[in-house]
């Protein structure tokens, strides 16, 4: 089986491409600089030539604040160029892992997420997301789209390493604390697309369609912190001493984020049998793996 990951040197496609290898798969990853998604004819050549059997889309413009002025990047990327490679994969009759977000939601929700809630995204980057979804859905019946959240990972920028940044030099910080959602693991994420993977792959019953992905338990930016400190320190020196949880207001961005995100994900855990860790267990794992690779 010849596995199209697309986005491959983001940090959903780096711990794919490493995952999927792992598991004995022939990977073709490919970033944009070998496909960039928004050239269709590309997407359609890449798949006929190589023969693809599945493709795993984790490019995507992800730029939340800048999307508000990148309007048009951001729907390119986001919305036609899933369109394009669904199209390339109904053409030739393979199915799409498709990656997608919980700004796709309003965040007005209390308690968690689930698949058939309304969407209806505050922002440029969730509009853009959810008219990809969209697109997936109209022209692939023969697919999968994970919403996954607040992703971080060994690799690539995100939430955990600015915050080991900002506690390896400042005394103090403040982070959000009235915004809720839940943390995901890139690894975790990962193995959860290749277990579906695998299921693909032996031709078993599938349940296509959307599925939400992410560690178990809710919480806020401020506990995520205050989390990241308290393990970090076994690994090196955290100058923090204090964290103030500060509301939303007090720190605004150029694009609203939802107040509440979380989601569940009994469906995927369900249909599949994926595993989904805790938050803080997964946080530990991450900044082991991350302490190792530098020494
Ligand atoms: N990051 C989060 O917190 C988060 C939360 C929820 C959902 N998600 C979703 O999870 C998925 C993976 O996110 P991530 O955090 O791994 O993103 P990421 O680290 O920003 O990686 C995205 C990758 O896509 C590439 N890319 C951008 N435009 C492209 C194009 N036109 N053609 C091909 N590749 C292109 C980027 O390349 P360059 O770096 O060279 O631009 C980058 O390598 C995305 O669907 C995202 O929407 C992310």
């Amino acid at each position: 089986m010849k596995i199209l990951i697309t986005g491959a040197n983001g940090q959903a496609g780096k711990e794919l491409t490493r995952k999927g290898h792992a598991s004995g798969f022939n990977i073709l990853a490919l970033d944009l600089d070998a496909l960039d998604i928004t050239d269709k004819k590309a997407v359609f050549r890449v798949i006929k030539d190589n023969n693809i059997s599945l493709c795993i889309n984790a490019a995507a413009y992800t730029n939340v604040d800048q999307a508000e002025d990148d309007i048009e990047i951001a729907f390119a990327v986001n919305r036609d160029g899933p369109e394009n490679i669904a199209q390339a994969c109904a053409k030739v009759d393979i199915p799409l892992i498709h990656i997608s977000t919980d700004y796709v939601f309003d965040g007005n929700k209390k308690g968690c997420y689930i698949e058939t809630d309304q969407t209806s995204p505050l922002g440029i980057y969730g509009k853009s997301k959810k008219e990809g979804e969209l697109c997936v859905k109209a022209v692939l019946k023969k697919h999968i789209i994970i919403r996954t959240s607040w992703l971080y990972g060994v690799y690539g920028k995100n939430f955990v390493k600015t915050m080991l940044d900002l506690g390896r030099t400042r005394d103090e910080i403040s982070v959000v604390c009235d915004q809720t959602g839940s943390a995901s693991f890139a690894a975790d994420l990962a193995d959860a697309i290749i277990v579906i993977v695998n299921k693909i792959q032996n031709k078993e019953q599938i349940d296509w369609g959307t599925y939400h992905y992410c560690n178990k338990g809710a919480i806020s930016w401020y506990e995520f912190a205050v989390k990241i400190f308290e393990y970090a320190k076994k690994y090196e020196s955290i100058k923090i001493n204090r964290v103030i949880p500060v509301n939303t207001k007090e720190y605004p961005t150029r694009a609203k984020r939802p107040e509440n995100s979380a989601m569940d994900c009994s469906k995927i855990v369900k249909t599949f049998g994926v595993k989904q860790p805790l938050w803080s267990d997964s946080l530990k794992i991450m900044l082991d793996r991350q302490a190792h690779a530098k020494r």
